[in-house]
């Protein structure tokens, strides 16, 4: 790929376009360090700018400008994504989406709300919640990501296990495409059999094919009731296991999450919970089920004490107040900080058929043995979707570099020999792109460049990702 630099005079245009006050240049060092990175292992990309526009119109002037010169632009949310998405690896135009958050509208006569790319995951399921609405998809950021780089990664979350991931929810997308046009890809209904579906198309394409500035998600009624549990285990394989006899016996909790002892250790570190476990207990199962009557959850509750009974589990803590819920919450949300507040790290994102699991664990830990790596496993099980954070920790750098990326190799090639592949909602970005092609074939492979080509004929849309 050729690109070319900002000269003076593109930098002018632009400025023209967003206004001077919405942009930020390197020599402003300290405006522009936290668009050098996201939340990806220590990796680090300087732009050659950053442009903040406000509405469709904008980005449509800035991408046909880049088109025409072949600048790279690379679309940016919160930047808390966790495979190097939006990082600007060819320099280039950060746009960054975080002025285009405005909830449009909540409908509540058909159940939709539209809104605007840089709307906080969490600011809008507050928003719909006052209405008696939910919006399930909750990344572990949703604290401060937004609901565009949640499209552009289809990201998931616990409660993805009983309500579905991003893709899921939306219903039509409104986007800016390279080489300038604006178009919506469907329409605002809950069946669409009219021609190829565009809209899943720009679900997952991690910011590669268009510029998303508008979005119509379905909304369901809120459950009113839950019930959380934390189950010990003896055996990290045996709480693995465990999973999928929590389904096969008729339960869909609406949140199954694993968790291995270090992880809850050092969250609860981390947030100076100070909690306690036993010496003999290797792993947890945050479980949770809900719904909108009590007696009918306890039942279900009853189901899943049947099959935790036939493995060998500590004392189960049910937690009977909001704040005992909220805190476990809070620590299984912040495992991923914990793990990096303690070394650098590599975050894989496995994702197997969920009976599987226990022989992806294992195999993990095997793995991890032969090229004496240590991991750290976590995430939403009743997804059979894995995260196994690889910890540096006293590794030598030439390891690190060297000898670990044949290991994860032989983790990925295990994934797909049990039906599974290479990430369930984080997205291949940057750092996973080298293994590519262990998940998708040349078919494949070619498919897909074919439609990147198609949207984006000078490549100039988040270049050196995914391919
Ligand atoms: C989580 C993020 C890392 O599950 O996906 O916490
Ligand atoms: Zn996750």
């Amino acid at each position: 790929m050729k690109f070319n630099k900002i000269t003076p005079e593109l930098a002018e245009a632009m400025a023209s376009i967003v206004g001077r006050e919405y942009m930020v240049l390197p020599v402003d060092q300290e405006g522009m360090a936290r668009y050098t990175h996201d939340e990806t292992e220590d990796l680090r990309y300087l732009p050659e700018v950053v442009l903040k526009p406000k509405n469709a119109d904008e980005i449509s002037r800035i991408v046909c400008l880049c088109h025409e010169n072949f600048i790279p632009v690379t679309p940016r949310g919160a930047g808390t994504g966790l495979s190097g998405g939006a990082l600007a690896v060819h320099g280039g135009v950060v746009l960054s989406m975080e002025r285009l958050n405005a909830i449009i509208d909540i409908d509540e006569r058909n159940l939709q709300a539209t809104v605007e790319p840089g709307v906080i995951t969490q600011v809008f399921q507050e928003a719909v919640m006052a209405r008696g609405l939910f919006y399930p998809p909750d990344p572990s950021s949703r604290g401060s990501c937004q609901l565009g780089g949640n499209l552009s990664e289809s990201s998931g979350g616990p409660r993805a296990v009983k309500y579905g991931v991003t893709k899921d929810y939306v219903l039509n997308v409104e986007v800016v495409l390279p080489t300038g046009e604006i178009t919506w890809t469907g329409a605002n209904v809950l069946k669409n059999a009219t021609g190829y579906n565009l809209t899943q198309l720009m679900v997952g394409s991690e910011g590669t094919l268009g510029i998303i500035t508008k979005i119509v998600f379905k909304l369901i009624p809120y459950p009113t009731q839950n019930l959380v549990m934390l189950v010990p285990f003896r055996k990290e394989e045996e709480a693995a296991a465990a999973v999928s006899n929590i389904f096969i016996a008729g339960i869909v909790p609406s949140a199954l999450e694993f968790m291995e002892r270090e992880a809850i250790v050092w969250a609860s570190r981390y947030l100076g919970l100070g909690m306690t476990m036993a010496e003999d207990e290797r792993a947890h199962l945050l479980i949770e089920l809900d719904g909108n009557d009590m007696d009918l959850l306890y039942k279900d509750a009853e189901q899943v004490y049947g099959v935790l009974e036939k493995f060998d589990v500590g004392d189960i803590l049910v937690a009977d107040t909001e704040k005992q819920k909220e805190d476990l919450w809070r620590m299984r949300r912040s495992v991923g900080h914990a793990v990096k507040s303690n070394s650098i790290y590599k975050e894989e994102d496995t994702v197997v058929p969920r009976a599987e699991l226990p022989v992806l664990l294992r195999g993990v830990k095997e793995i991890g043995e032969r090229y004496s790596f240590k991991s750290v496993c976590y995430g939403h099980a009743g997804d059979g979707n894995l995260h196994i954070n690889i910890v540096k920790g006293d590794m030598s750098d030439d390891d690190w570099n060297n000898k670990l990326p044949e290991g994860i190799k032989e983790i990925f090639r295990l994934c797909v020999s049990l039906g599974g592949t290479i990430s369930g909602e984080h997205g291949i970005g940057l750092v996973q792109r080298p293994y590519i092609g262990i998940a998708l074939n040349e078919v494949q492979l070619r498919l897909m460049q074919g439609i990147k080509q198609l949207f984006d004929p000078h490549g100039i849309l988040n270049p050196g990702k995914i391919f």
